[in-house]
């Protein structure tokens, strides 16, 4: 029988991941199968339940989408340094019985903007905005990319100062208030972290944080151009982007860590891009 992975999410019908996962599996000639499971959301047990059916009847791995990635951190036996950065998880490994969590969503992010947006953070100035899991993932894999600085940028700014005094040894970060951007003058690279496109809703960052020759991106994907990036776009900046194209390279990442190859991804990228505008 083929090895078998799901990804497991609520709700999970728009999943992306079984069709990347399949194509990355054809193209690599890896046996295996890939499948979609809807969490069950009550009780608060039926999640770790419903992961370890699936261990009993033979799963090799998993990812793991919302609202389910703080509840599969918790269930985990082994954890990456990433993931407990994150407090989150968004791939899981069984291992002779034992459940290992990664969170490739920050390797993924960085990933796409060097790689694939030829845009490195080495030397540069970047603002992320958000402190919840989405931010907290990223915050490593930037650090060790070795920017100028890194600023954090939360309304709840306790949160992002918290976070970032726990991370002054692995490299330039600080934080600070949106009231502050203002002064801060402008960035090489601007992360739209929050959720708030996910509401139509736009972060209160100033047109003065962006830098024509520099990259917005929005974690988001497949919103078009989202107002954070409508705003990016009209303040001159060439380089916008959606988080296609981090969807698939966090993909890739699990892939490699479950079948110990890496899969191309540019095709996979330019199958799934929607235009932004
Ligand atoms: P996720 O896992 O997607 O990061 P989360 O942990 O709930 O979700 O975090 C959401 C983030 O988006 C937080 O940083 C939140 O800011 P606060 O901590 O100050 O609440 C941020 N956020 C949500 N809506 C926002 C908005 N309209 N403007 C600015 N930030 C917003």
């Amino acid at each position: 029988m083929n090895d078998t992975y799901a990804v497991i999410g609520h709700p999970i019908g728009h999943t992306k991941s079984p069709l990347i996962h399949g194509l990355f599996a054809e193209a690599t000639q890896q046996a295996m199968h890939y499948t979609a499971i809807e969490g069950p959301r009550e009780p608060d047990d039926a999640f770790a339940a419903t992961v370890r059916e699936f261990i009993t009847s033979g799963g090799k791995g998993m990812n793991i989408t919302a609202p389910f990635k703080l509840a599969a951190f918790a269930m985990a036996d082994e954890h990456s340094e990433r993931a407990t950065l994150a407090g989150a998880a968004n791939a899981f490994k069984f291992e002779e019985g034992r459940v290992f969590a990664e969170n490739f969503d920050g390797i993924g992010l960085l990933r796409d903007i060097e790689v694939n947006l030829h845009a490195p953070l080495e030397g540069k100035r970047v603002l992320l905005l958000g402190a919840g899991g989405a931010a907290r993932g990223a915050l490593l894999p930037f650090l060790g990319a070795r920017p100028a600085e890194l600023v954090m940028v939360n309304r709840h700014v306790a949160k992002a100062r918290a976070l970032a005094s726990q991370l002054t040894q692995h490299g330039p970060i600080t934080a600070c208030a949106y009231g502050e951007l203002d002064r801060m003058g402008r960035f090489d690279l601007v992360v739209n972290a929050t959720s708030a496109s996910l509401t139509g809703d736009l972060p209160p960052v100033p047109p003065s944080v962006f830098s024509p020759r520099g990259t917005a991106y929005e974690l988001a994907y497949g919103k078009h151009l989202t107002p954070f990036l409508r705003l990016a776009r009209n303040a001159g900046v060439a380089g916008v982007a959606d988080g296609v194209g981090m969807l698939v390279e966090q993909a890739a990442e699990a892939f490699l860590w479950w079948r110990g190859v890496r899969p191309e991804t540019q095709a996979v990228i330019d199958r799934l891009t929607v235009p932004l505008d």
